[in-house]
């Protein structure tokens, strides 16, 4: 079958409750988790994406049973010290630059030497990021070529506390770090810019010894050795991520109205929500609830016009950082010169993201203008496209193709966009949605 998708006209109006798949950082967390804890942990809703399947795939080669159905899914971890598995394993993180870095954490003990490979998109991220602190620990790790996959990791048994500092906002970093010392005696401070936080909260769900002191721009987090880890129970919420190209469909799309259900909106999530506010999107959250530490809403949302542009305040990097390629299309309808500052990690991810969203601008017509790591996005309320429009050689990008089906659906034109598949390393439901919106009238 072609891996090819066309769209040659624009979506109708819609008026819809939709449920999307589940949070992918939440679930690859919860499987890495439930590998190391004693007993039988079991999900809902865990998301059925090759990124998760592939951290699956990992934890059975190290030991861990699993049991799925559907998207019920029941993993036997092995205890804290329990991996085993054969010599000169090979670890295959595919597209996941989640899975790699936090499953480096939980190697850093690891008796023999172990091979972590990935997809040509993850083979070209940056690992020294997290080579480094691992290395501090005690760990060996060697890189072959540059700071990107494979490379080889063989543990200590003798690993000692480190002091980290981290800069960059990652989340993988900062989580595998805390995963590394677990496994440590004695006591790891870590200052970690601000990033999503869903590992911490699952440490204090399930009790574990982590002190965490918010600071402005800085968590102080100390994390010291665990003997044991409980089983998690636990129904994935819907991923903002995903539910963030509905919410821009809407917005952007003419008379339309759309409900989202069960949404994790984690305060270090929902950047995305705060930004497209400020610039007059139509957007409420309905029926915030508590879940074990984590917080889940329905989100509401409407068509809106005159959108405002914005001065993006570069605090709200880190909480919508995988949602630009989509805000930028926001910003390409808005009223104005919008403004985004700090985004060097957009290019640290699956494709270089700040390059990608510069030229999809451009190729819908939108004037805009890339500096280091800044863009400039002169806004056309009046925004139609007609031409013929070709994506393609994105490293299979599953948030480029996305975001051009969205741009497509509401700015219009040919558009032929190349692999399809990508949608399956975090959101394998997205066309079948797209279609029963297209079909409702
Ligand atoms: C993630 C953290 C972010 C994000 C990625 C998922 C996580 O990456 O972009 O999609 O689950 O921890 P960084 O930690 O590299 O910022």
């Amino acid at each position: 079958m072609s891996n090819i998708f066309f769209v040659k006209s624009k979506i109708n109006n819609f008026n819809k409750k939709i449920s999307v798949s589940g949070d992918k950082s939440i679930s690859i967390r919860w499987v890495l988790f439930s590998s190391i804890s004693n007993g039988i942990s079991k999900s809902h809703n865990l998301l059925m994406s090759e990124d998760v399947i592939a951290a699956i795939t990992t934890i059975k080669k190290l030991g861990a049973k699993v049991k799925i159905k559907k998207n019920f899914c029941q993993i036997k971890g092995v205890g804290i010290n329990g991996y085993k598995y054969r010599k000169n394993l090979i670890i295959d993180a595919k597209n996941s630059g989640t899975l790699g870095r936090l499953i480096l954490g939980l190697l850093v003990n690891s008796p023999y030497k172990i091979k972590l490979i990935g997809d040509r998109s993850l083979s070209k991220r940056d690992f020294n990021r997290i080579a480094e602190p691992l290395i501090k620990f005690g760990a060996s790790i060697k890189l072959y070529k540059n700071k990107g996959l494979p490379l080889t990791i063989l543990g200590s048994s003798n690993l000692k506390p480190i002091k980290y500092y981290e800069k960059k906002g990652s989340a993988q970093c900062k989580s595998s770090v805390i995963f590394a010392a677990f496994r440590t005696n004695g006591k790891t401070i870590i200052k970690a810019k601000k990033s999503r936080n869903h590992t911490e909260l699952l440490c204090k769900y399930l009790k574990l010894p982590i002190k965490i002191k918010k600071q402005k721009n800085f968590d102080l987090i100390e994390v010291n050795k665990i003997k044991k880890i409980n089983p998690i129970n636990y129904k994935i919420p819907s991923d903002i991520s995903s539910s963030a190209f509905f919410i821009v469909l809407t917005a952007l799309f003419k008379n339309s109205k759309l409900l989202i259900k069960n949404i994790n909106i984690n305060p270090s999530r929902t950047g995305v929500i705060t930004i497209l506010k400020m610039m007059g999107v139509k957007i409420k959250l309905k029926n915030i609830k508590n879940y074990k530490g984590e917080h889940v809403a329905d989100i509401f949302i409407e068509s809106t016009k005159n959108l405002k542009p914005i001065n993006c305040p570069s605090s709200l990097n880190s909480g919508s950082i995988d949602e630009f390629l989509l805000i930028f299309l926001v910003a390409a309808k808005a009223n104005g010169i919008s403004t985004f500052r700090k985004l060097s990690e957009l290019n640290e991810k699956e494709s270089p993201r700040l390059y990608w969203g510069s030229k999809i601008l451009s190729l819908i017509g939108i004037k805009n203008q890339v500096t280091n790591d800044s863009i400039k996005i002169f806004g056309d309320p009046n925004l139609v496209i007609k031409k013929k429009i070709v994506i393609k050689n994105f490293l299979k990008d599953h948030r480029v193709f996305m975001t051009s089906v969205i741009a497509a659906l509401t700015f219009g034109g040919n558009w032929k966009i190349h692999d399809k598949d990508s949608i399956k390393t975090s959101f394998p439901s997205f066309l079948k949605l797209i279609n029963d919106l297209k079909n409702v009238n």
